[in-house]
């Protein structure tokens, strides 16, 4: 038996030496130490053994086991560092490399003019409205005194839902929706995007931006209407500008006027970007309609106001140089990196 035991050691060395991971190194375990290993058997099998013998040989087997025991918790633990040093080295970083360079995004020609034109509103104490952009046409005609019937419906190539339901061909809705939830005093703009079935080309897009703008309190004058807009051009374009007021028609305003601005490249006197003119058209505007206010729940005989809208995309057009409209739309890649 003492012999049996000698042997069991000698495999159990051999088989330890070709051993290179803790798996291996468990099943190792169980075979040799295991309920079901090696000692089990020679334990079971001490029956035949006298009553001198016996507790001699227990002791053997025990000894036996602790040291088998031994040596696998040893191997255990290298094993265990081995493993830990090679994620180590598989971790290690060279620190005398140069970094990755991160690609930052920049801000969208649209969105840079946006946000300038919202800070100089701000500035002079408006608030920043939002309105639908799939809106009822009660609100995008009806409520703005143009009715089912009206020639300026055709103007605006509607994309309709259905009978009532537009996408909007006008950020001017958001003038109602305001009137019909604040009270005056009320000064607000309201940026965003619009729809109009128009064909693409160089000056045309079926999606395009504009910015709306309402003041509504008691005693509102054109005078207003001319100081806040002129204020306004000349803090996004300079103070060198000279601004102008034509007449023209609006159904939602009455006087209605165009304005246009000396060109802020060559401040009047003629080159491409106003093509010749020296002027440049900003904006259209006007002194609220008093139906529009009547609608809106507001009494024109004791409040009054004034309205204006622009296209976002011209004026962005106009700052930047940019002369084809489907750029700021195409997400090209060479064009809006410029503008980082
Ligand atoms: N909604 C007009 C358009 O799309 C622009 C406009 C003109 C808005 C005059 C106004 C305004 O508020 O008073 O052409």
């Amino acid at each position: 038996m003492q012999a049996q035991i000698e042997q069991i050691k000698k495999s159990f060395h051999e088989k330890l030496g070709k051993l290179s991971t803790s798996e291996e190194l468990e099943k190792l375990r169980v075979e040799y130490l295991g309920k079901k290993g090696e000692f089990t058997q020679i334990l079971r099998s001490m029956g035949s053994l006298t009553a001198e013998e016996r507790p001699q040989m227990g002791k053997l087997v025990n000894e036996a086991k602790a040291e088998l025991e031994e040596e696998i918790n040893k191997l255990k633990t290298s094993l265990k560092e081995k493993k830990m040093n090679e994620k180590l080295e598989s971790e290690i970083i060279d620190i005398s490399l140069p970094g990755d360079k991160t690609p930052m995004g920049g801000k969208h020609p649209l969105m840079i003019t946006m946000e300038k034109i919202e800070q100089i509103f701000l500035e002079m104490g408006f608030t920043i409205e939002e309105g639908p952009e799939v809106e009822l046409d009660y609100y995008n005609f009806e409520a703005l005194n143009i009715p089912k019937d009206h020639p300026a419906r055709g103007e605006q190539d509607t994309f309709y839902i259905n009978d009532h339901v537009v996408l909007r061909t006008q950020t001017s809705p958001v003038q109602i929706r305001t009137i019909e939830q604040q009270k005056p005093p009320i000064k607000m703009i309201s940026p965003g995007k619009v729809y109009r079935s128009d064909d693409v080309d160089a000056t045309h897009s079926p999606i395009f931006y504009q910015i709306e703008g309402l003041v509504i309190d008691k005693g509102i004058t054109f005078g207003d209407l001319k100081g806040t807009l002129e204020q306004f051009v000349k803090k996004l374009y300079g103070d060198n500008i000279e601004t102008k007021f034509r007449p023209h028609h609006f159904p939602f305003t009455e006087p209605s006027a165009e304005m246009d601005g000396t060109c802020f490249v060559c401040e009047g006197a003629g080159c491409k970007v106003c093509k010749g003119e020296g002027w440049m058209e900003l904006l259209g505007c006007g002194m609220v309609h008093p139906e529009v206010l009547r609608k809106g729940g507001i009494d024109p005989e004791v409040y009054s106001g004034f309205a204006f809208g622009f296209g976002l995309d011209r004026m962005t057009m106009q700052k930047f140089g940019i002369e084809d409209i489907r750029l700021l739309y195409e997400s090209d890649m060479r064009f809006l990196k410029q503008f980082k």
